[in-house]
């Protein structure tokens, strides 16, 4: 008897924070969102289920001021700027499985009756509170973590404010979120973010406010026990990520949560890694895999937001440069973890030599020699010898590393790593110098032009493939104009061309950008 052995296909969701709806989306939304696009794009190549979902937070004390200087309710403000994030993410090639909104109701009905839970479960009770509230970051701060009496992150002024609250009894899990830290050691990712949340843990953990009285802010979700409070943003907000796959499955059947990845900014390393474990370990629920942190993109050494003034609106480069050379830079610029600077000069710089001298360089002379002198067929390989070897090596390096390094979403060293067979390419190119070898007459020199051609497609073809997820649509396009087969986990092996493939139109995929700097 027969018995078929069938693989699994491995899942994976990754989930982006949701964004306020205070502003217009700016250059830090569009990097965690294109991260996190790229990280799933990446694990639909290796064959994964993967989803990624990203979406806005619209309750809150920032909300409702902006709305009311606005005239307008907050309600109508939110439908209005939600869209903006709706409609940005496909000018930027973002293909998100949901978009969730905060306002949704089954959101709310999911925030409301995990609350309910907590609080029959005791987790939750009330007291008088007095502390130091901080509207930019819709949280309380104690007095010892203020600097130079203002709040630590965005530097604005706080407020001391007196009421009664209810608070969820965070200090219960310090320790069980402490063991849980230790026994993970890739649970939170760059290594040194994990530190930071540990070296915060070994402060006594405060119990968290989770409430804020309507009559100070209306504007969020009724808490279910008491109608006199809605529920603090952030646990509002941090239960997107169940409450928008709850009712999603895998092809499998299985469900999505815990998810793979919770793709964040460092500034919002504790709400992630400290409020959000514990809350899903009172509520009984599974751990998310991983929570990654990212750095800032800085202008002139300060944090580029909508609140500095300085917000580069990504648009103005998807429109004047193309969304993938955008989303190259933003992937190889930032080495995941660390601040990067964004500047012009480095954009420029970045996109002349990686995109336009490497790949669209290699990309056009294997075309344009190809169609000369083939007949715009591929040629077959003539003879496999020590050069194309080393170029076959190149490949097989850049697809072990790309595959080894993103279970930990090393996307720059990624790119750089897929640039080296380019590179090599076009070393290649210049020592075979094919050009020549197409005038001479001779059978051997005939060869070898068949076998640089033909080895330079395959680079090109796993090159592309490789940066598919970085750059979907100029990687297609490039697929295209030299007639290769779709890319996938299988075809990513050196020396899988027949010969006879029939090149597509010429086209410069990566003009140079002429402002020289
Ligand atoms: N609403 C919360 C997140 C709730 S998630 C349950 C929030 N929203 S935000 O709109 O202010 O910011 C969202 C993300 O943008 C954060 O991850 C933040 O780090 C990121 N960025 C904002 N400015 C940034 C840069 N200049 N550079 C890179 N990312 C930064 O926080």
């Amino acid at each position: 008897m027969l018995i078929y052995y069938i693989t699994p296909m491995p899942n994976f969701y990754a989930t982006t924070p949701i964004y306020y709806v205070n502003d217009r989306p700016h250059i830090g939304h569009a990097y965690t969102t294109v991260l996190t696009d790229v990280l799933t794009r990446y694990h639909k190549l290796f064959g994964f289920d993967a989803f990624f979902m990203t979406g806005v937070d619209e309750h809150g004390q920032k909300v409702q001021k902006v709305a009311a200087a606005r005239g307008i309710s907050p309600q109508e403000h939110v439908d209005e700027y939600s869209e903006h994030f709706r409609n940005l993410w496909p000018k930027l090639n973002i293909d998100y499985g949901y978009f969730i909104r905060t306002t949704d109701a089954h959101h709310k009905k999911f925030v409301q009756d995990s609350l309910q839970h907590l609080f029959d479960k005791g987790e939750i009770y009330s007291k008088e509170y007095s502390g130091w509230y901080s509207v930019g970051e819709e949280r309380f701060f104690d007095e010892n973590e203020l600097i130079d009496g203002k709040d630590p992150i965005s530097g604005r002024a706080v407020e001391w404010i007196n009421e009664k609250n209810y608070f969820f009894k965070m200090s219960n899990y310090q320790q069980r979120l402490i063991d849980c830290i230790n026994e993970n050691p890739s649970w939170i990712l760059p290594e040194f973010r994990k530190n930071e949340v540990l070296g915060f843990l070994k402060k006594p953990l405060n119990d968290l406010c989770i409430s804020r009285p309507k009559s100070r802010l209306s504007w969020g979700i009724p808490l279910p026990f008491d109608q006199d409070f809605v529920t603090y943003v952030w646990v509002d907000a941090l239960e997107n990520y169940i409450s928008g796959v709850q009712n999603k499955k895998y092809k499998d059947g299985s469900p999505l949560w815990p998810a793979d990845f919770h793709i964040i900014g460092k500034d919002i390393l504790t709400t992630h890694c400290i409020y959000w474990p514990t809350i899903i370990m009172a509520m009984g629920w599974e751990l998310p895999k991983h929570i990654l942190a990212h750095g800032w993109w800085l202008i002139d050494g300060s944090k580029m937001s909508k609140t500095s003034g300085t917000g580069v609106n990504p648009m103005d480069y998807i429109e004047n440069y193309g969304v993938d050379v955008f989303r190259y830079y933003l992937i190889r610029e930032m080495v995941v973890g660390l601040d990067a600077t964004f500047s012009h000069d480095s954009f420029v710089r970045r996109i002349n030599s990686d995109l336009a001298n490497d790949l669209g360089n290699g990309l056009n002379r294997i075309h344009k020699l190809t169609l000369t002198n083939f007949d715009g067929k591929i040629p077959a390989c003539a003879e496999h010898g020590e050069q194309e070897k080393e170029l076959e090596n190149l490949c097989q390096k850049a697809i072990d590393f790309t595959k080894k390094n993103i279970s930990e979403a090393k996307l720059s060293l990624i790119a750089e790593e897929i640039l080296n067979p380019i590179k090599a390419l076009n070393r290649y190119l210049e020592a075979t110098a094919p050009w020549k070898l197409a005038k001479s007459t001779e059978q051997k020199d005939k060869d070898k032009l068949a076998t640089v051609l033909y080895a330079g497609a395959e680079v090109l073809r796993i090159a592309l493939a490789l940066l598919s997820p970085v750059i979907p649509q100029k990687a297609e396009q490039g697929r295209l104009m030299l007639g290769l087969p779709e890319f996938s986990e299988e075809s990513l092996k050196f020396g899988l061309l027949k010969g006879g493939e029939v090149l597509g139109k010429g086209e410069a995929l990566f003009p140079r950008i002429q402002e020289e700097t």
